[in-house]
């Protein structure tokens, strides 16, 4: 891509300093893994959204009246024998699209230019350890100089508002790379259901690490640079493990396995989750919370659309599993109520605990508030049935076409008394990635087929 789309978006973000306001953005830190090795490098995402801008040791400037200074490693080729090529200050502005680059050694030396007469410093807050400090100490030396004439901003403002309102809604190239990084991880999805099934018929050990393998393999293979997030690859019980992490746990014949992982495609996350049967067939209990679940889903991406709030597909997910328990008797009436009871009491909690949902984009819970801005003043009061906390409801988030959210019911039975045997341990999650579009929602995540037939038939191939 041309860099025009990064000047672009810089111009946007620098309309909304003020004429006199100045944001400085690094990007993300290298970090050190043990001794001399360290962890892959990834870009700071909001630095990458303003510049395309991969390598480490860089910092950006935007100055309101639409100019941007790129500060960046100079080049030096005795450390680019060893650490690669880098781009250079000299190049940077015809490769980038900045106005103007220095090497990274000159940023504190030019800091009191840059600032000198500004009246607002926008960076972002609480987000890159040690900024504040830094920005300290450059309005510190600012100020030590006012009796020669020097102006020191007044104002220090969040970067993240401005940013986060911006990348909320996903341009046309955002949401092609994000329907590329979607269709590579399906099909990983696809690999990892039929190696299972086809390890077991062929009376082979299956590891949930084999299977987190594949992932990967499929996932390099098209190119992406690395998973979006550590994969969950979830044998039998450890699926009610919401955060577990791919390990050696046996997978066995008879048992579940849910898989939540997505590649990361050129800065951007893809975040599915399938649930299937290690051998390739539904046993009856499975295949019961299974259904519950997809219904659960179906009846949350129906209400995703221009103009529903953030929150209508997790009231309509809730609604169903709610109804669902009751009916296979995991809840038992007598003793939580009717659907509406459930529902207030929040008594499906015991089995679903999590949201429906959450942004994606270049984070996998990508940046962007819930709470619809033109109604943060709206706010209301209620307590928590469960633990009695009094809780702010402020109007959630009108969806807008082109915002991206994950719709991902589940259910999550762990062994308890009242909830009967067939159901216990199992674990299930559906987790598909919808742009929201004026009539409805592009599902970009159903490369991966999710219906229990189709996932059968598949595993059988
Ligand atoms: N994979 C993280 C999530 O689903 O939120
Ligand atoms: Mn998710
Ligand atoms: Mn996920």
């Amino acid at each position: 891509m041309t860099f025009a789309l990064y000047s672009q978006r810089r111009a946007a973000l620098a309309a909304q300093l003020g004429p006199k306001g100045i944001a400085i953005l690094p990007t993300a830190p290298e970090q050190q893994r043990n001794r001399d090795a360290d962890f892959l490098f990834r870009h700071d995402s909001y630095f990458y959204y303003l510049t395309g801008f991969t390598e480490p040791r860089a910092w950006l400037v935007i100055t309101g009246d639409g100019k941007s200074t790129l500060f960046c490693a100079p080049k030096d080729l005795e450390r680019e024998i060893w650490d690669g090529y880098r781009l250079g200050p000299e190049a940077a502005p015809a490769q980038l699209g900045v106005d103007a680059a220095f090497s990274v050694t000159e940023l504190d030396a030019q800091m009191s230019g840059l600032l000198d007469g500004r009246d607002a410093i926008w960076y972002p807050f609480a987000t890159h350890k040690g900024l504040e400090s830094r920005v300290d100490g450059w309005l510190g030396s600012l100020r030590a100089r006012v009796r020669y004439g020097t102006l020191c901003p007044e104002q220090q403002r969040d970067l993240c508002g401005p940013l986060d309102e911006m990348r909320l809604v996903k341009d046309p190239y955002e949401q092609a790379t994000m329907r590329r990084a979607a269709q590579i991880s399906a099909g990983a999805h696809i690999r990892a259901m039929q190696l299972s099934a086809r390890m077991l018929r062929g009376g082979q050990e299956v590891r949930e690490y084999h299977l987190d393998a594949e992932l990967l393999h499929e996932f390099r293979r098209h190119g992406s640079q690395y998973p979006a997030y550590g994969s969950i690859v979830a044998a039998g019980a450890n699926a009610c493990v919401l955060h577990y992490r791919a390990d050696t746990a046996p997978v066995r014949d008879g048992e579940l396995v849910l898989i939540d992982a997505g590649c990361e495609l050129d800065g951007y996350a893809s975040d599915i989750t399938r649930t299937f049967p290690a051998n390739g067939k539904f046993s009856g209990p499975q295949r019961a919370l299974y259904e519950l679940v997809l219904a659960s889903q179906e009846a949350a991406i129906a209400v995703t659309k221009t103009g529903a709030r953030f929150t209508d597909p997790h009231e309509a997910s809730v609604k169903v599993l709610a109804q669902g328990l009751l009916d296979l008797g995991l809840l038992d009436a007598n003793k939580v109520g009717t659907l509406q009871d459930v529902i207030e009491k929040r008594a499906y909690f015991q089995f679903y605990m999590h949201r429906t949902g959450h942004w994606l984009g270049m984070d996998v819970h990508d940046c962007g508030g819930y709470i619809e801005p033109s109604e943060v003043g709206t706010v209301s009061e209620r307590k928590d049935p469960l633990s009695g906390e009094v809780i702010k409801n402020r109007p959630s988030r009108i969806l807008r076409a082109g915002m991206v959210l994950t719709i991902e019911p589940g259910l999550y039975v762990r062994p308890a008394d009242g909830v009967p045997a067939q159901f216990h341990n199992i674990g299930i999650r559906i987790e598909d990635d919808a742009i929201v579009t004026d009539s409805g929602c592009e599902l970009i995540s159903r490369g991966v087929p999710v219906q229990a037939d189709e996932i059968e038939a598949l595993m059988r191939e």
